[in-house]
């Protein structure tokens, strides 16, 4: 087998390849957790819907690469939210590996978000997984905190969320500006306008707000629409949560609680970036019990640290 390999692209990923690129992203997943011992599990393949919305909001950051009969051997989707670049999923058909691939894809992503514009560019893996790791430390990529998802179950409205109210940003045109100005005030240059409004549209969720007594104090941007295809819509998951301080913070908690509520979701799912300690025991006294880990990765090491006791949690994985 020759050792680089000769594929076509990058190439935009289209709407039509998604059956072609949820194969490759079930395979090569699967194989992964095979390979570190977790030999019972199937990563089943994304709802549609969801790769709808992450090809949306990755734009022509959403590449794919064909081998010579065409048929799609590797993907990556490389997210630009203003300063913060991001990458995923990204994955190379299990015996495509190994020939040099993935290091083409994820050096394609890194140059789209340079060009983009961003200035701290990263990714979310497996802390269990050391060849990813390695791979991803020999293009750049330095270790950073781990991030944990916390999920709660709602068997009630919990105490706390009774009295949030369930202000959103609906078609709002100045709450899609006001969270603009939030997060560039946190943290400048941040931009989640793109997904706010893609979740909106596409119908996969919506984004709470926090209002305050100087303007908005905070948001969370969630969706109800499950991950895996066929799966029920019991859960919604919180993709970009930005707050002005550690009050806020459990506030726009509890309204993401109280909408989930009112949609009829029956768990909260929060993906806490550990960098935020504070926020992480808040969680836990809140009742959200651990449920996955993940290892953040940036190019070189560097990162962006909201200003002033503000909070941002922002999803690195689909
Ligand atoms: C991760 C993935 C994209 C890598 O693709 P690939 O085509 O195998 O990658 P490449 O062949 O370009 O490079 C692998 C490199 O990792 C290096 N590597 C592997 N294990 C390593 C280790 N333990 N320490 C250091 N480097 C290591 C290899 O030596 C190789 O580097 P080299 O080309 O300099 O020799 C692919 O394995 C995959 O799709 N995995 C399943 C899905 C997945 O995990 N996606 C990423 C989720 S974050």
């Amino acid at each position: 087998m020759p050792r680089l390999e000769q594929v076509v692209g990058p190439e935009p990923l289209l709407l039509d390849s998604i059956a072609q690129v949820n194969q490759v992203f079930t395979e090569a997943f699967t194989d992964r957790y095979q390979r570190d011992g977790l030999s019972g599990v199937r990563v089943p393949p994304l709802n549609p819907a969801i790769w709808r919305f992450a090809i949306a909001a990755a734009g022509a950051g959403a590449m794919q690469w064909r081998d010579g009969s065409g048929q799609v051997i590797a993907f990556n989707l490389a997210h630009c939210c203003g300063s913060e670049g991001w990458m995923g999923p990204l994955a190379v058909r299990p015996g495509r590996q190994g020939r040099g691939i993935g290091s083409q894809i994820v050096e394609a992503g890194i140059r789209w978000l340079q060009e983009s514009g961003a200035r701290v560019i990263g990714l979310e893996t497996m802390p269990r997984t050391v060849e990813n790791i390695g791979f991803y430390s020999r293009l750049g990529f330095r270790p950073g905190y781990l991030t944990v998802s916390l999920t709660r179950e709602l068997e009630h409205l919990p105490s706390g969320a009774e009295g949030a109210g369930l202000f959103s940003v609906g078609e709002s045109a100045s709450a899609l500006s006001a969270c603009r100005n939030l997060s560039d005030r946190v943290m400048p240059g941040l931009d989640f306008s793109r997904e706010i409004s893609l979740t909106r549209e596409q119908r996969l969720g919506d984004t709470s707000l926090l209002p305050g007594p100087d303007g908005l104090a905070g948001f969370a941007l969630w969706h109800s629409a499950s991950l895996a295809e066929g799966k029920p819509d019991d859960e919604i998951r919180v993709l970009k949560l930005v707050v002005k301080d550690q009050t806020s913070f459990r506030a726009v908690i509890h309204a993401v609680e109280a909408a989930g509520w009112a949609h009829g979701a029956r768990r909260v799912s929060v993906r806490c970036q550990t960098g935020f300690r504070d926020t992480y025991g808040a969680l836990l006294e809140l009742g959200y019990r651990v449920h996955w880990t993940d290892l953040r990765m940036t190019l070189d090491g560097t990162e962006l640290a909201p200003r002033n006791g503000a909070v941002v949690f922002s999803n690195w994985e689909i």
